[in-house]
C-alpha cells in the first residue's frame, strides 16, 4: 500500500501497516542543565538560551502502539502504562501534551495509541524525569509518522522534529534529543539556535570537555516543592527579571568559550554561577522558595573547599530541588572517590547515582 498521510501529515485512510499495529520503542536520556532556562512566554518558548549535558544512566523507555482509531477525528485516544500500572496523573499529562501536538502530527487523531513508559531511575530519586519522559515519547511518535509516511527520513530533520515535539511537552526535554551537549533558545554565538528546538554545539568540544562525570547526590528524594510550570511563571514580574535573561546570555558565550578551549576554570565558575543564580531567582521570586536543604549547602562548601586544597577539576550544579550534581572530567575520576564517598553521607540513605555524558535516544527492539 502506498503512503497514507499526506503532506501536511493528515491521513487518507488506513493502510495495512496501520491495521496490523504500528510501533517504536526507543530509550531516552535525562539532562542537566549547565546554563539555565528558567522564564518562558507562549508556547514554551524560552526567555534565554540554555545548554545542557545529556546524561546517558538515567533514562526512560518508552513503547507505543498506534492502531486505527474506533473514533476518527476526536482527539488522539490513548491508553497509558507507567511502570506496568495505570497512572491517571500521568495519563492526564498525556492526553494533554498530544492535543497540544496536534496541529503539527495530524496523524494523531486518527489513531489510537498504547503507550508504556518506565524509567530505570527510582521516581523517587528526585531525579527530573520530564526531560527522559517526554523526549522518549516524542521520538516514538516521530518515528511512528515516519513509518505512515514510508518516506527516507533525513537524521537531522527526524532529530529537529523530535527536538521540536519534545519541547511542547517539556521545555528541556528538547535538549535530551542530542548527545553531549546541546543548545536550546536563539543564541548569537550558536549558528542555527533557535527557540523552537534544540541543536547540537556547532563546533568540537575540546578534548578535556568530551567526556564529562555527573555524580548525583540525592539529598532528599521527594518531589520537587515548586513545578517547573509554577517555576517558570515566577519570572513573568520577577524584579530581577530582565536582569537574569542577560546574565544567561553573558553567561551562554563564556561556557561555549569554555568547552571550545578546554579551560575548566571558566567552565566551573559559569556552571556554579548558574546554579546559585537559580535559587537566587526562586529565593527573590513573590513568594520566594528555599529550595535547598541544608545538606545541600554542607556539599556544596565540601567541594569548594576540596577544589581548593587539590586543585582537581571539579564543580557543581543544581536544578530546581536539594540534589547536587558534582561535575568533572573522565580524568578526575580517581581523585575524586575519597570525597564522593564522604559526600554520600550527607544523602538520603547514602544514595548516589553515578550518571555521564552520553549520546542521546537510542533505538530498541521492545517486545
Ligand atoms: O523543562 P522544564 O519546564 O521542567 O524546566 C526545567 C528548568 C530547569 O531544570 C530548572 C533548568 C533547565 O534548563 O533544565
Amino acid at each position: 500500500m502506498g503512503v497514507q498521510l499526506d503532506k501536511s501529515g493528515k491521513m487518507s485512510g488506513f493502510n495495512e501497516l496501520l491495521l496490523n499495529g504500528v510501533s517504536s520503542c526507543w530509550k531516552s536520556p535525562s539532562n542537566i542543565a549547565l546554563v539555565k532556562y528558567w522564564g518562558k512566554r507562549g508556547n514554551q518558548i524560552p526567555a534565554n538560551a540554555s545548554i545542557s549535558i545529556t546524561l546517558s544512566e538515567a533514562y526512560t523507555i518508552t513503547k507505543v502502539k498506534a492502531k486505527p482509531a474506533a473514533k476518527p477525528g476526536n482527539g488522539p485516544e490513548v491508553l497509558f502504562w507507567f511502570e506496568g500500572e495505570h497512572n491517571s496523573l500521568f495519563s492526564a499529562k498525556i492526553e494533554n501534551f498530544l492535543k497540544d501536538i496536534l496541529p503539527f502530527m495530524p496523524f494523531l487523531d486518527q489513531v489510537s495509541l498504547e503507550i508504556e513508559s518506565g524509567n530505570n531511575f527510582p521516581h523517587s530519586a528526585g531525579i527530573a524525569s520530564s526531560a527522559s519522559g517526554m523526549s522518549a515519547l516524542a521520538v516514538c511518535l516521530c518515528s511512528i509518522e515516519n513509518q505512515l509516511l514510508q518516506q527516507p527520513v533525513d537524521e537531522n530533520e527526524f532529530k529537529r522534529k523530535v527536538s521540536f515535539i519534545s519541547r511542547i511537552g517539556s521545555g528541556s526535554a528538547c535538549r535530551s534529543v542530542f548527545g553531549q551537549y546541546a543548545v536550546w533558545g536563539k543564541h548569537q554565538d550558536v549558528e542555527d539556535s533557535t527557540d523552537e528546538y534544540a541543536v547540537s554545539l556547532g563546533f568540537e568540544p575540546h578534548d578535556s570537555m568530551k567526556n564529562i562525570h555527573d555524580t548525583i547526590f540525592i539529598v532528599d528524594p521527594t518531589a520537587k516543592k515548586v513545578s517547573s510550570r509554577v517555576g517558570h511563571n515566577l519570572m513573568n514580574g520577577h524584579v530581577f527579571a530582565e536582569a537574569r535573561y542577560e546574565q544567561a546570555k553573558m553567561n551562554m558565550s563564556q561556557i561555549l568559550k569554555a568547552i571550545r578551549t578546554g579551560d575548566w576554570d571558566l567552565f566551573a565558575a559559569i556552571t556554579e554561577n548558574e546554579a546559585l543564580s537559580l535559587h537566587a531567582m526562586m529565593m527573590s521570586s513573590s513568594p520566594g522558595y528555599v529550595l535547598m536543604h541544608p545538606n545541600s549547602l554542607i556539599i556544596i562548601d565540601k567541594i569548594i573547599n576540596f577544589r581548593k586544597q587539590t586543585g582537581a577539576k571539579l564543580c557543581f550544579t543544581l536544578d530546581a530541588g536539594p540534589n547536587i550534581h558534582l561535575l568533572y572530567p573522565h580524568q578526575e575520576m580517581a581523585i575524586l572517590r575519597p570525597l564522593v564517598s564522604e559526600l554520600k553521607d550527607f544523602c538520603y540513605n547514602n544514595s548516589v547515582i553515578e550518571d555521564m555524558m552520553g549520546s542521546g535516544p537510542a533505538k530498541l527492539n521492545c517486545r
